[in-house]
């Protein structure tokens, strides 16, 4: 585990741009291909916003989701329709490589295609992922039963945060991956923060070996 400290929210996404894209390099040099997990949520967009503009290797890329939203296709509230406006219209990825998570047809049906999907995959090389400010991170929420599902990719029922259904990557997928890099902004995080740096077992505590980029705000600092 190593921990990072921002000033700015900026200036964590040029960071994990940056840390991405030298992942993404390495991975592609050693195997001639990277596994790239995608967060969620608001917290990424300003990294994947840098990242395209980034000369990565994206013909070599294949892009996956750490979780989705049960909503129709082309929902503006998907991680995946996110993820189209921030980055992935805007670079040369082929459409075969971008495994999306078909939400759209209910967690249990999307949870066990995904899960057959990555089962078939080699380990993930770079995970990406946020923090809600209960401490859940993808869609592993507190006292949810999904925290305890061993499957790749598992079924997500009465979520707190909106919409109630989702598709998660398990624990046992998120913790197989290379490198996690977890990122985490803004005041509203730092009441999990502090009860997970005295110890409390929140779902992101989960997360093996994870780098953490946290800006100020999120530290509770107010200076
Ligand atoms: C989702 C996300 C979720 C997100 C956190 C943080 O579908 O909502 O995958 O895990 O990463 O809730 O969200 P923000 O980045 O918007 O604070």
């Amino acid at each position: 585990m190593s921990e990072m400290l921002f000033e700015s929210p900026a200036e964590l996404a040029a960071y994990a741009a940056g840390r991405v894209a030298e992942l993404c390099q390495k991975a592609v040099a050693e195997k001639g291909v990277c596994h790239l997990v995608l967060a969620g949520g608001t917290t990424p967009r300003l990294c994947y916003d840098l990242l395209r503009q980034m000369p990565l290797p994206w013909a070599s890329l294949h892009i996956w989701f750490g979780d989705e939203r049960c909503l129709p296709v082309g929902d503006a509230e998907r991680n995946d329709t996110m993820a189209d406006a921030a980055l992935l219209r805007h670079v040369p990825i082929p459409a075969a490589q971008i495994h999306r998570m078909a939400a759209e047809e209910g967690p249990e049906s999307a949870a066990a295609a995904y899960a057959a999907l990555l089962a078939a995959a080699p380990v993930m090389d770079i995970v990406l992922l946020g923090m809600g400010e209960d401490g859940h991170t993808a869609s592993l929420f507190p006292a949810n039963p999904a925290l305890t599902d061993v499957r790749l990719a598992v079924p997500v029922y009465n979520s707190p945060k909106p919409p109630a259904e989702r598709v998660s990557m398990g624990y046992s997928a998120l913790n197989a991956a290379r490198h996690r890099i977890l990122m985490v902004t803004g005041k509203g995080k730092a009441d999990a923060l502090a009860r997970i740096r005295a110890g409390e077992r929140l779902p992101i505590a989960a997360i093996a070996d994870g780098e953490w980029l946290m800006d100020r705000a999120a530290m509770g600092s107010t200076d």
